[in-house]
């Protein structure tokens, strides 16, 4: 489920080279179900005719205040009345300083001052435009009003052949930021911290030890948390996923950096899900060079790696009601739910989500999973197939009913 489905999202284009890539945005924004309606500046149509929008949209474009039939079909009011979200992309530092005026000099100054919806600004400038004070004040002044969320800008190439801050942010980029403005806000001041994706555990350079974890599980809940509101911390081992917007991504390789990296965050943290796959043995030695085959048989000496979720639960046991529910996860091939519940036990944890991974839809580096949620009240919930982005969310919703039933606080 998105939360774009059956939404009306107004975009308001402001004139700037990046009008392409929006583009692609509306693309994205009606892939999830919304309805999208545009509105551009006379600037925008420089770069990007109307007609492209409408195509696109299968609505009507609004680029003329005072065009009777463009007002008769939807005028600059219903757009802004209507939309849930409205978005300003790009948000030039002119766009941006005329909203922060509270002019309604154009079409879509003019819807802006209009809605009541929330506005979610997307800016786009050279650097040093993006870096004059008068702009970061425009825009923080903005933002003191709840309503108003930016997202970007990004750094890299910018159109007059320089590198630096004020890209447009990617389209994908764009749309989770616009999820996490209709999303409920029902994690607003918790601290999340998840693991995701394998650990490489190396014998030498070259060779190391490790599954197949995409860490799409541990980024899906991790980007859930986030758009509902958590602060987020993600350590994830070596996986070609992006960070999820508003996250802070910390890389790790192996399972003793990433319990470091782990622990040290753990205090203070509402909720810890360990969706992570580490290695549970690495090489007793590691090779400074890459190791040469030998005549004869080869032996390698394997010790136990740190039981992350286990000293995570050891860590916070003193803590009472302020300590964070701790939720782990089962991969299982055999006896999955009776495995979870022993692991539960052992690793003295909240709630496990076990995945049947012999299922060609459950499990490591598919987009669905599925997942039974077995937790220490005793209740067994069984969830369907479903995307790792709405598994994310089911597990979500127990974890916050969980920490209510046993009382945790804070
Ligand atoms: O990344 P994807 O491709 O999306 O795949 C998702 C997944 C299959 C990796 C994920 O859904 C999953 O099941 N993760 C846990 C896999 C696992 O290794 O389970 P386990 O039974 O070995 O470990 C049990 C729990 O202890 C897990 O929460 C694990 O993170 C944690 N653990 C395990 C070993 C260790 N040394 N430290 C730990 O914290």
């Amino acid at each position: 489920m998105s939360y774009l489905e059956k939404k009306s999202v107004a975009i308001g284009v402001g004139g700037g080279i990046a009008v392409y890539k929006v583009c692609e945005l509306a693309r994205q924004l009606m892939k999830r179900g919304a309805n999208v309606r545009v509105v551009m500046t006379r600037n925008a149509q420089e770069f990007v005719a109307p007609l492209t929008f409408q195509a696109l949209t299968g609505n009507p474009v609004l680029t003329d205040l005072f065009d009777p039939q463009q007002d008769a079909t939807f005028g600059h009011l219903v757009t802004g009345k209507l939309a849930d979200l409205f978005i300003v992309a790009p948000a030039t530092a002119n766009l941006i300083a005329r909203i922060r005026a509270g002019m309604a000099d154009d079409v879509v100054t003019t819807s802006l001052l209009a809605a009541t919806c929330p506005i979610l600004i997307a800016p786009a400038m050279n650097t040093a435009m993006w870096e004059n004070p008068i702009t970061q004040g425009n825009l923080q002044a903005l933002l003191a009003d709840a309503r108003y969320r930016v997202v970007g800008p990004a750094a890299g190439a910018l159109a007059e052949k320089t590198e630096g801050m004020g890209r447009l942010s990617e389209p994908p980029d764009i749309v989770e930021a616009a999820e996490a403005c209709l999303a409920p806000q029902d994690l607003k001041g918790w601290k999340v911290l998840v693991t995701a994706g394998p650990t490489r555990e190396h014998l030498d350079p070259v060779r190391y030890l490790s599954n197949p974890s995409s860490g799409r599980m541990g980024f899906a809940i991790a980007r859930a948390a986030a758009q509902r509101g958590a602060q987020v911390t993600l350590v994830s081992g070596p996986s070609e996923l992006r960070a999820p917007a508003g996250v802070h991504l910390v890389k790790i390789t192996s399972a003793q950096e990433m319990a470091d990296a782990t622990l040290s965050r753990l205090p203070g943290s509402q909720l810890f899900v360990a969706a992570a796959a580490v290695a549970d043995q690495r090489p007793e030695k590691r090779a400074g060079q890459k190791v040469k085959k030998q005549e004869g048989p080869e032996t390698q000496v394997l010790v136990r790696t740190p039981d992350i979720l286990a000293s995570a639960a050891a860590a916070v046991a003193g803590d009472g009601p302020h300590r964070p529910l701790l939720v782990g996860f089962a991969a299982e091939t055999e006896r999955v739910v009776e495995q979870a519940r022993e692991k539960l036990r052992r690793k003295q944890v909240d709630l496990i989500a076990a995945n049947d991974v012999t299922r060609i839809d459950a499990g490591f580096a598919v987009d669905t999973n599925r997942l039974t949620l077995v937790d220490c009240t005793g209740r067994t919930q069984e969830l369907p197939c479903q995307s790792k982005s709405d598994a994310a969310d089911a597990l979500l919703v127990r974890a916050g009913q969980l920490r209510r039933e046993l009382g945790l606080i804070g």
